[in-house]
């Protein structure tokens, strides 16, 4: 065995690295290493962990999804209340703001900065002897929950301070959890696309991630913490922008648009700059906030109620528009659900052009009373699709009749039922053509079994060719490989493309095998959920709805649809048919110990002695990874016979090349040392 203090000092290196690399790439958005040499950084730190779990440390980056789910969050009392801004949406109130401050700071000088006002969820970070302690929400100001768990999955914050001098090594840092736009319009339409229910805004969506229960959940979606207050005991700071600064050296990612001005009139056009450029951001701002810069200053002028005297939020007035309301159309979801959506005409609001508004439900169009033709006001918060929030009555065409909800499917013809407790109505047909076109396309799309080559078009012109009508179905295509080489704008390499697409669909982890089923309510965090739960699909195919909803996670809604799937003869005979191509159905058994720890192989040829997707189970079994193709991620091509152009890429590679007995004299060895196997 290695020294231990080697070992130790080892350890640390490799997290400072790791560590520094992580401010390029999250803080400071500019990588200096490929992903590959990060990647192969943190296998070096977790192989070591696992070795010497002793030297594992509470800020070390292995320890970011390193929490276990929660039943609930503790209470934590802030050490010093959470405080909220009054709001002013006028100039003249700005201005009032600062003849406040000039009455109670009569002889002296004053400068503001100017910061974004965040439209985000509010974190509190506490850091003891520079190591991260503590994360908290605002809760009453007061007090609030302890998310650390999952604060610490949050790779804009630092789990230890660099740099700091003795005063610095216990403080307290505030700031924002942002999520950007396109990455919310990402997780919002894969919600979307699952019927689960989409978050409003991407601050919905940081409230919501931030409450949930299991950090590895938390982990995969992408928050941003901007720091925005440092909080020492001993108050040796002088100047707020002094501390942004600060905070920056300390490796948060701090606003950079934040800035000093002398006088109101400044910070008054500042404002208005802001208010219209503030799509140019990625993510999300209601307005400036306006804030003394001197700390000595900012204790003098004090609170009132909760709010300090020394700052102001200046916000930004909301993007609404109005605009006329064309047509009704009734869009058909993959699982039946029926979602009106108004036609508008095209309006422009808040840098771009509407031309379509969710009307949600029946429910939604008769308490508004939405008529056809008549003149809405159109709302756009994050929101994925805008809404229309109002009817402007006085604009109303004459001869208007309260809009009636078709009864049949626009797509094919069946009557439209509603279920109890839903909003919605629903096709039950699930032979409807746009419902199974759904289902496919949710199968194949990006984040599900992202099947390469099988886009919508393709999805549309094999359904109607009568080639498809389930997901299963897409397993058998190399059956009818001439057939599909004659079809209108196909040939040979776009059918193999398209056969390799789907051959490596079959590598998707488990998890990601249930989202794409495109089981109702269940989208990429229950699924997590669920393969965490039950390692083996006949597991959960047996679990009674009561066992499903002893999970957090999931609620009597959700059971209940996950209980119905599985429970039908059309979903059973799909999955016997998904296990028999070999797509994965359980959680793979990791051996990270493994004899073939840390290597990734490539399967080639046949091979004698068992089927290729045996070798792989045997491959990961014993810790090793199996690549869909040839890279230079690869380190072992075993091969076997008839072995095709692989082969001779591996060569020119110069990747280690196995036969087939090679790799069963390595197996048999671990067989021979290892009784797990
Ligand atoms: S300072 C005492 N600065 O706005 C001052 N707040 O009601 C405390 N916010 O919940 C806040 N951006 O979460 C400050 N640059 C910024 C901010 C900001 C967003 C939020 C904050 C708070 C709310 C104020």
């Amino acid at each position: 065995m290695k020294n231990d203090q080697s070992i130790v000092r080892k350890a640390e290196e490799l997290r400072k690295k790791i560590h520094h690399h992580d401010y390029l790439y999250y803080v400071l958005a500019q990588p200096e290493i490929s992903d590959e040499k990060y990647d192969s950084m943190m296998r070096e730190l977790q192989e070591m962990e696992a070795k010497y779990p002793q030297v594992i440390t509470p800020d070390s980056p292995t320890q970011r999804v390193g929490g276990v789910p929660t039943k609930e969050f503790p209470t934590v009392k802030h050490s010093s209340p959470m405080l909220s801004l009054s709001n002013t949406y006028s100039e003249e109130d700005i201005r009032d703001f600062d003849r406040r401050i000039r009455n109670l700071l009569p002889d002296r000088k004053y400068k503001y900065v100017c910061e974004l006002k965040f439209d985000g969820v509010s974190l509190s970070l506490r850091y003891t002897d520079s190591i991260l302690t503590l994360g908290a929400t605002r809760g009453d100001g007061a007090q609030g929950d302890d998310i650390t768990s999952n604060t610490k999955t949050i790779r804009t914050i630092p789990l230890r301070l660099e740099k700091t001098d003795s005063i610095l090594k216990n403080c307290e840092v505030r700031g924002e959890v942002v999520m950007n736009r396109d990455d919310f319009q990402r997780m919002n339409e894969e919600r979307e696309q699952n019927e689960e229910k989409t978050f409003a805004n991407p601050r919905n969506s940081v409230a919501g991630t931030l409450k949930l229960q299991d950090p590895k959940i938390v982990a995969s979606r992408p928050l941003k913490f901007f720091a925005y207050s440092l909080l020492v005991e001993d108050k040796t700071q002088q100047s707020h922008y002094e501390n942004l600064q600060l905070l920056k050296q300390l490796g948060f990612l701090v606003d950079d648009h934040a800035k000093l001005f002398g006088n109101i009139d400044d910070v008054i056009e500042h404002w208005k700059e802001w208010e219209s450029k503030r799509d140019t951001l990625p993510f999300d701002i209601d307005g400036i906030v306006v804030k003394i810069d001197s700390i000595e200053q900012q204790d003098k002028l004090g609170t009132i109620a909760k709010s300090p005297r020394w700052a102001i939020a200046c916000k930004f007035a909301s993007k609404k528009g109005e605009t006329k309301l064309k047509v009704i159309r009734l869009q058909v979801g993959r699982t039946g659900t029926i979602t009106p959506v108004a036609d508008l005409e095209p309006v422009y609001i808040g840098g771009t052009t509407i031309t379509r508004a969710s009307l949600y439900n029946e429910d939604y169009i008769r308490n508004l009373d939405i008529r056809i033709g008549d003149t809405v006001v159109v709302e756009r918060g994050g929101d994925v699709i805008p809404k229309v929030t109002k009817v402007v009555l006085d604009k109303r065409p004459k001869h208007t009749k309260p809009y009636t909800f078709p009864t049949t499917c626009p797509e094919c013809g069946t009557k439209l039922v509603k279920l109890q407790d839903e909003a919605n109505y629903f096709c039950i047909n699930i032979e409807c053509p746009k419902q199974i076109r759904g289902r496919i396309e949710h199968w194949a799309a990006r984040g599900a079994m992202d099947i390469d080559g099988l886009g919508e078009a393709v999805i549309d012109q094999l359904v109607t060719g009568g080639f498809i009508r389930n997901v299963a179905d897409i397993y058998d295509f190399h059956k009818y490989k001439d057939k599909l080489v004659m079809l209108d704008r196909w040939g040979e390499k776009s059918v193999h493309n398209l056969l390799e697409g789907i051959e490596n669909s079959k590598q998707r982890p488990y998890h990601r095998t249930l989202f794409s089923l495109g089981i109702k309510h269940v989208g990429t965090t229950v699924a997590q959920v669920l393969a965490d739960h039950f390692n083996d699909i006949n597991e959960l195919m047996q679990a009674k709805q009561e066992d499903l909803q002893t999970i957090h996670e999931i609620g009597p809604k959700i059971a209940e649809s996950i209980f119905r799937f599985f429970k039908d003869d059309h979903n059973k005979q799909l999955l016997a048919r998904l296990k028999a191509a070999g797509i994965r159905l359980s959680e793979e058994k990791k051996k990270s110990n493994g004899i073939l720890a840390g290597k990734t192989f490539l399967l080639t040829g046949t091979l004698t002695n068992m089927s290729r997707d045996q070798a792989k189970e045997v491959i990961e079994e014993l810790g090793g990874k199996v690549a869909p193709n040839i890279s230079k991620k690869v380190n072992i091509l075993i091969v076997g016979e008839d072995a095709g152009s692989k082969l001779d890429k591996a060569k020119k590679l110069k990747i280690e090349i196995w036969n087939e007995e090679k790799f069963f004299e390595v197996i048999e060895k671990d067989k021979k040392c290892s009784k797990t196997y």
